[in-house]
């Protein structure tokens, strides 16, 4: 028997043929960071789950946004923490709330970056709920309207794209509706629009001071299990006007990342969240892994898997890196 005539090895054996024949490339133009705003001047506080990560006040945000932006990320998404909670997440629309407040102070500094606002009303509502209570459940309907209000004042404060992670049924309409009815036809949406009920949030909700105060969020994310049902969401949403899927969480779902990209030939982003960022800041403290190349890996894996757009908390890092 003659050696097969293919020896895979010989453009894997320096670095200049490696690059030659890479399928997947990524670069700092894929990378959205996020950001957690908080009230208050020259507040910077460590989230203890999120080693690396800060609430920042509005002012702190915006100096990080310069150095972010000076690295070569050309995306922020901003999560905001209230003053005061209330039933119905009433600072979430208001325009000296803090997310407002960064999006001016960032847009005076860096005019260039572009501000993606989440939309949600967990981190506002008193519950913690992701809407509206009535009768011990999330009133979907009654939802809406407080979406495509915090919507609007996001756009109204300066925001590029806004990011609604509620997962209301028909929020992606009603903030469209809204948007245009006020003038902001070419604001674009990006949905989350396949997001799943997953445990790897769990740091972010130290950050966010989010956590459901009763109950959990499965009457409204997605099932773990359901991939089908993960297409039909983002049909809706690109039929109600969404003009960038996500998928969310990352890791767990790649499969879903790669349907929806075959599927809709979309704009696609994906989320690389809070608890996987978290396990790998975790292994690499304790000299686990090698935390650099590890969350490398990660991302080119979410490109190659079909992302056009990456959500991470390693954005900065990795744009140095590349
Ligand atoms: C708000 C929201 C969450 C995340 C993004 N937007 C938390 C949740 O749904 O409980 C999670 C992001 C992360 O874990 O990094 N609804």
């Amino acid at each position: 028997m003659p050696f097969p005539l293919n020896r895979p090895r010989r453009l894997r054996r320096t670095e200049m043929l490696r690059r030659m024949v890479r399928e997947t490339r990524l670069s700092p133009d894929n990378l959205i960071q996020p950001l957690f705003v908080c009230p208050g001047r020259g507040v910077n506080n460590p989230i203890n789950s999120m080693p690396g990560v800060a609430q920042l006040s509005p002012d702190m945000a915006a100096r990080e946004a310069r150095e972010i932006a000076a690295a070569g990320v050309p995306a922020i998404i901003l999560f905001g923490l209230p003053e005061h909670k209330d039933a119905i997440g009433s600072e979430a629309w208001s325009d000296s709330g803090s997310v407002q407040r960064a999006i001016r102070e960032i847009k005076e500094h860096t005019p260039e970056m572009v501000v993606i606002t989440d939309v949600c009303m967990c981190e506002y509502t008193d519950h913690g709920h992701c809407g509206m209570i009535k009768d011990g459940d999330v009133d979907n309907d009654a939802t809406l309207e407080l979406l495509a209000r915090e919507a609007l004042s996001h756009v109204r404060a300066g925001a590029d794209i806004v990011a609604p992670s509620d997962m209301m049924d028909g929020r992606v309409g009603a903030i469209r509706r809204a948007l245009d009815e006020n003038g902001f036809c070419l604001t674009p949406i990006m949905a989350y629009a396949a997001k799943y009920a997953s445990a790897f949030y769990g740091p972010f909700r130290d950050a966010a001071q989010s956590a459901p105060q009763f109950g959990d969020r499965r009457s409204y994310q997605m099932d773990p299990a359901n991939g089908d049902e993960a297409l039909r969401e983002v049909a809706l949403d690109l039929e109600e006007g969404a003009d960038i899927v996500m998928v969310k969480p990352a890791l767990s779902y790649l499969d879903l990342i790669w349907r929806v990209k075959q599927e809709f030939r979309c704009p696609v982003a994906a989320y690389n969240v809070s608890g996987e960022y978290a396990m790998v800041r975790a292994a690499g403290l304790n000299g686990w892994i090698d935390e650099r190349r590890a969350a490398m890996e990660i991302l080119i894996a979410i490109k190659r898997a079909g992302a056009d757009l990456i959500l991470t908390y390693f954005a900065k890092q990795a744009a140095r890196e590349l």
